[in-house]
């Protein structure tokens, strides 16, 4: 049978159509879980939190087929690349990668590489994709990582290229696997996909509609983490404020918060937040748990109102303070981060002041900071672009240069006091130092017991840089 590839007409719809759960989508058999035995899986995983969250299920599907890991892509049989859409370079970086495969393949023909995520459910990759039949074996979406094993079957079987994407709102798959990249920290998802359709964002289109997962599936999952000993959990979604809009039992995100911090696991966090859902209720429940972080990502994107209107974003810049303050009001020792993107179509001088004027008030604890890049298929695609690349960089580096003042700033206030860190490991730089995250999410480089990774100690702050900061523990 013709496999489905994906449509953008058909990711663009959204009906009142009841979102199905599955719970026995995910098929592995006796003869599937054999396909791997003596073989090795490379996996590259492209993007954000939903998609390393989806590499973890990918990795567990394939150690089920009994597939092996391998850190390094020369050695492996079967190289997956999760795909990211969200901006051109995201797309750029995969090209680049699939060139690299290309030349490996001419001494390993029998590699068999995957491409999955974001980027596959763009009509445009996937028919680049299947124009390089000879190097990419299989392209599968977000929608259908469930039926992998059958897709590596199929291409192992039939020897040609398996393409299988499905643009639709999206149903919920629950029991898939999971082999989770930390001990320590977890990601769960609480919700799929985004109904918001900001005018520059493609997530809407690659991940279906908004799909909030059953209470008692997330509890559960979070359940099973606290039974093997996790100190943290990251509620995971494209807008989680919205939790349970779609749900018949009338559950709102703060309720499900405080069930979670209920739990009593030691440190919640949650991400993304778009300010037009944050409710009161949020704030007062963040606010009264200790284990609840005092950390939250609150996009602002621009802070120019006609710019927001073009973005779709239905907030104003007033409105946006209004609730940053209430944050930061309420919430103890709260840390506020954001992304701004620059250079969006019409976007003036004027108007990039305003942005300037927000991070000035906000001073936030961090900012990602993005040039506008047109994705296929958005209504921002078709608006007139009469920003030059050359005012867009400059503007990026002014915004940078503004981020990165606060940065320190606020790292700088910590100097000499005593903070929670979770470690989580040896430093990358540096062994003989480990590293973890403050409460409110800042990186902290420690001289510690190698015992210590996994716990959650005190550390006093000796040192504070741009990035990161450096500490003793505290006796
Ligand atoms: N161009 C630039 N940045 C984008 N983002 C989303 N779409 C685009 C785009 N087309 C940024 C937004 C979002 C973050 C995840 O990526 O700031 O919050
Ligand atoms: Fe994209 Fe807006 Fe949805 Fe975030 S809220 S994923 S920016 S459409």
């Amino acid at each position: 049978m013709e496999k489905e590839r994906p449509s953008y007409l058909k990711a663009k719809r959204r009906t009142k159509e009841e979102v199905k759960v599955l719970t026995d989508a995910y098929i592995m058999n006796n003869e599937l879980s054999k396909i791997g035995i003596g073989k090795k899986y490379h996996l590259i995983t492209y993007g954000c939190q939903a998609n390393v969250r989806d590499s973890e299920t990918i990795s567990a599907i394939l150690e089920d087929m009994s597939f092996t890991k391998t850190d390094s892509m020369e050695d492996a049989d079967i190289i997956l690349l999760n795909t990211c859409a969200i901006r051109e370079n995201a797309h750029n970086k995969v090209f680049g990668m699939i060139g690299r495969i290309q030349h490996l393949k001419e001494t390993k023909p029998n590699i068999l590489l995957a491409v999955c995520g974001c980027m596959a459910q763009e009509v445009s990759v996937v028919d680049e994709l299947e124009r390089k039949k000879k190097t990419v074996d299989i392209v599968f979406g977000t929608h259908n990582i469930q039926n992998l094993p059958q897709l590596i079957s199929e291409a192992i079987d039939k020897n040609e290229q398996v393409v299988e994407v499905f643009s639709k709102e999206g149903d919920i798959i629950e029991n898939l696997p999971v082999k989770r990249d930390s001990m320590y920290k977890a990601f769960v998802n609480i919700m799929y996909g985004c109904d918001k359709f900001c005018t520059y964002c493609i997530v809407p289109y690659t991940r279906g509609k908004q799909r909030s997962r059953r209470k008692e599936d997330i509890l559960k999952e979070i359940d099973d983490i606290i039974k093997l000993g996790y100190k943290e959990v990251t509620l995971l979604g494209q807008n989680v404020n919205a939790y349970g809009k779609d749900l018949e039992d009338g559950i709102s995100f703060a309720e499900l918060l405080e069930l979670v911090a209920k739990t009593n696991i030691p440190r919640v966090r949650f991400v993304t937040s778009h300010p037009w859902d944050f409710s009161d209720e949020m704030i007062d429940i963040i606010a009264k748990y200790d284990n609840i972080m005092p950390y939250i990502h609150l996009p602002l994107q621009s802070g120019s109102n006609k710019i927001l209107k073009l973005m779709g974003r239905r907030y104003t810049k007033e409105s946006y303070l209004e609730l940053f303050n209430k944050i930061k009001s309420k919430i103890k020792n709260a840390s506020v981060t954001t992304d701004i993107i620059v250079g969006f179509p019409g976007e003036t001088e004027e108007d990039f002041l305003e942005t300037l004027d927000v991070v000035e008030k906000c001073k936030y604890d961090g900012a990602y900071t993005f040039i506008y890049s047109p994705r296929e298929n958005t209504p921002a695609a078709s608006m007139e672009d009469n920003v030059s690349l050359k005012e867009k960089e400059e503007r990026l580096a002014r915004l940078n240069k503004l981020v990165n003042e606060y940065y320190k700033e606020n790292n700088d206030k910590l100097l000499n006091t005593i903070v929670p860190v979770l470690i989580e490991g040896v430093s990358e730089k540096n062994e003989d130092l480990c590293c973890g995250y403050t409460d409110t999410m800042k990186l902290v480089n420690v001289k510690c017991p190698k015992d210590y990774i996994g716990k959650i100690i005190n550390v006093k702050i000796t040192e504070a840089k741009t990035w990161s900061l450096d500490g003793e523990i505290d006796e």
